[in-house]
């Protein structure tokens, strides 16, 4: 879908010459609810869209409205798939763990076809922000601390929530967010303010939106943060200049919640008349819930204030989406179709496969994985062990728990019958109604197993949307309940089950076995249980920096450098992470040997190849993420200590070997220069080929022009 490539201006030029002012002004109004009032507007033609509005038979009966009325543009229909519709997918932090980009496009194919079939054409994701700050919640819904990365998983999200494979408009509208720079919220407080220097907005938080754009986003969700004092929902500049100049987004932009009335809370506008003209003028085309653009651009547009010229571009910008969309020529979507899409066995399949890849196995020490299916005894522990909604994460859309196979499901269906599983709660969840559980029984039961499968982390309501933490530890008395349960029993496997890094210092001391399992949506309990008995070997890579403590927060791998790095430290904490990005093991033991590159010199115009073997040095086949890191060591300006540039997921059979190659150009050695364009400056450039971003197998080459 490219606003730009599918021009409708002669069509939208006509329709603005028949329109009346509140008919324009309508359509920049969505409201989130659907009472008397809206039902009326929208008869009146005076609301263009609506948001937590859904299902087949009512969509198509106010669009059919709609269209019979004297204003007959039809609404666009917005909704939070952010990790599935009906379908339950891993969280998006999860997924990126995978390094199968197809794969996280197809799951968001499969969200924006179930939701098409409820009448949604406008999906309020992928959230594309860059997160370094595990305090902050809402690190769950992106794709971790990676400007680069994040871009690949930004462009394949929207490819799939705007893919149609029934006729060849996209039936939905991709809206990446939180524009821009939201994940820096000071402190990880969410709805904080913000400082981010032009360059860090640059070379971090805009790459995944460029990504978005160029891959077709039909809008864009501005943010409820101010960046240095600008709020991005107010800001010409960040809308205007970079969003629209610079990147060429020629879509819609849509606010997040009532964000262009928080410009009074913000301080740069004295009342809703001013939030108002700052952000239509800004280039906020569509105000999320407020009503604040229906109640002050009347008076606005009779000052002059705001001119119809100015309401025509907004008008036009929506009714471009609309018709890229298709929604003039179809809008309606047959209850059928969602009774045999919601929730296809197909979809399943792949939430299954989605969820195995997301599953990072961060230590294994007395190789107690994968687990053999003849134990006589294992007992599932935990509050999380059996507890189906939050599986379900944070974005729960249209989900349903009921279709959630939880961990003891899943290991119950695993094992031999002549396997005894038993269950123990051992403790409850902050939040959770149901307080129960208590640890003796669980030691009890830890003394006479075999083995203990132990499920803590997070509740579900831990992460997301204003839920953030000043801690990272898990959450008690989980901590007294682990500590109890590995001192009655040796073979313990730890099962996080959380939607930010933690803190795992003392686990990592208690237990040698510990599975990060995200909240992996309806098929958790299969995914696990695949993992844990082997018929899938491990291969998810952490997108995300564990810190050893709070501390040690923003940590993350690709920082710019120091002055004295050798002198930087604490005096109480090591400065480096737990675990770092790209980090997770295998079953399989993978070994990296002859790296070397095609040439020691690059040219414009040139592609200089990388190669690498990797052996595979176990009896165990298996699937390494091969990442390829570069490095600018001397530069105008200081540039990070290394940067993921390129990565393959490579399966490998017991003792094979495979070559993997990479390769470079100019461009990708390009970072923003003095005006923000991308400058490859001629020099040394160093390559780091392995299997996470500590990896130190490094060559070097030099740009020349
Ligand atoms: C929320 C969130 C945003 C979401 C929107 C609509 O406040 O910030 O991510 O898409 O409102 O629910």
């Amino acid at each position: 879908m490219d606003c730009a490539r599918m021009d409708y201006e002669d069509q939208i030029t006509e329709m603005l010459k028949n329109m009346t002012i509140f008919q324009k002004i309508g359509q920049l109004v969505q409201f989130g609810t659907f009472r008397e009032l809206e039902k009326q507007l929208v008869k009146d033609g005076e609301i263009g869209s609506l948001l937590n509005f859904c299902g087949s038979t009512q969509v198509t009966e106010i669009q059919n409205w709609i269209m019979q009325s004297e204003c007959p543009i039809p609404l666009l229909i917005g909704d939070d798939v952010i990790h599935g519709y009906k379908t339950g997918f891993p969280i998006p932090l999860a997924e990126s763990c995978s390094f199968d980009l197809a794969c996280m496009e197809e799951t968001a194919a499969i969200a924006a076809r179930e939701a098409a079939c409820d009448g949604v054409n406008m999906i309020f994701a992928p959230m594309v922000d860059v997160a370094r700050d595990p305090r902050w919640g809402r690190v769950a819904e992106g794709a971790g601390e990676d400007p680069w990365y994040g871009s690949q998983v930004a462009a394949a999200r929207v490819r799939g929530f705007q893919r149609n494979d029934w006729d060849d408009k996209p039936h939905v509208t991709a809206c990446p967010k939180h524009y821009v720079g939201y994940a820096a919220s000071e402190g990880g407080r969410d709805y904080s303010y913000t400082e981010i220097s032009e360059r860090t907005l640059h070379e971090t938080y805009l790459p995944p939106f460029r990504a978005a754009v160029e891959a077709g986003a039909g809008a864009v969700m501005s943010a409820f943060n101010d960046v240095s004092g600008d709020p991005a929902s107010l800001s010409h500049h960040l809308l205007e200049d970079v969003l629209r100049e610079e990147l060429g987004f020629r879509g819609l932009v849509v606010s997040d919640w009532e964000s262009v009335e928080q410009g009074v809370a913000h301080g740069v506008a004295a009342d809703l008349r001013e939030a108002v003209k700052k952000g239509l003028l800004a280039g906020v085309e569509l105000d999320m819930n407020s009503g604040i653009y229906r109640e002050q651009l009347p008076a606005l547009l009779e000052s002059g204030e705001i001119t119809e010229e100015d309401l025509d571009r907004a008008v036009r910008r929506i009714l471009r989406v609309k018709f890229s969309l298709g929604l003039f020529e179809q809008y309606e979507s047959p209850e059928s179709l969602g009774q045999q899409l919601h929730r296809h066995p197909e979809h399943v399949r792949t939430a299954r496969q989605m969820a195995r890849e997301s599953i990072v196995l961060l230590e294994n020490r007395k190789q107690l994985l994968p687990l053999s299916r003849e134990l006589g005894s294992i007992v599932v522990i935990g509050p999380l062990a059996d507890a189906p909604s939050h599986m379900l994460g944070c974005w729960q859309c249209k989900t349903d728990a009921s279709h959630v196979v939880t961990l003891l499901q899943g290991v119950r269906e695993a094992v031999s019958a002549d396997t005894e599983i038993r269950y123990a709660k051992g403790c409850a969840l902050p939040f959770d109604e149901d307080q129960s559980g208590d640890i003796e029984s669980a030691v009890l039961a830890a003394q006479g197993s075999d083995l203990v499968l132990l499920a803590l982390g997070e509740p579900c309501g831990f992460c997301g949307e204003n839920n953030s933490r000043a801690f990272l530890d898990l959450p008690q008395p989980q901590d007294e309940l682990l500590r109890r349960v590995c001192a009655v029993n040796p073979n313990v496997v730890l099962i996080l089950m959380n939607g930010r890094p933690l803190t795992l210092t003392r686990e990592r001391e208690l237990v040698d076995t510990i599975v990060e399992a995200w909240y992996l949506g309806d098929e958790s309990g299969h995914a696990l249980a695949d993992v844990l008995f082997g018929d899938y070997n491990p291969s998810g890579k952490l997108t995300i920096s564990f810190p050893r403590s709070v501390g040690q927060v923003p940590i993350y791998y690709n920082q710019r450098n120091s002055g004295r790095p050798e002198l930087i430290r604490y005096i109480d904490e090591e400065i480096t992470p737990l675990y770092p990005f790209g980090y997770g093991l295998s079953y399989s033991r993978f070994v990296y040997e002859d790296l070397t590159l095609s040439a020691t010199v690059l040219h414009p115009g040139e592609t200089l190849r990388v190669q690498v073997t990797l052996r595979n040095d176990s009896e165990r086949g298996g699937e390494e993420v091969v990442q390829m890191y570069l490095r600018d060591p001397a530069a105008s300006v200081t540039r990070p200590v290394r940067e993921l540039k390129g990565f393959e997921k490579v399966s490998l059979a017991p003792g094979e070997r495979k070559t993997v190659v990479f390769e470079i150009t100019e461009d990708m050695l390009a970072f923003p220069g003095a005006d923000w364009k991308p400058v490859a400056e001629p020099g040394e450039f160093q390559v780091f080929v392995g299997g996470d971003s500590r990896c130190d197998n490094m060559a070097s080459f030099r740009l020349e022009q």
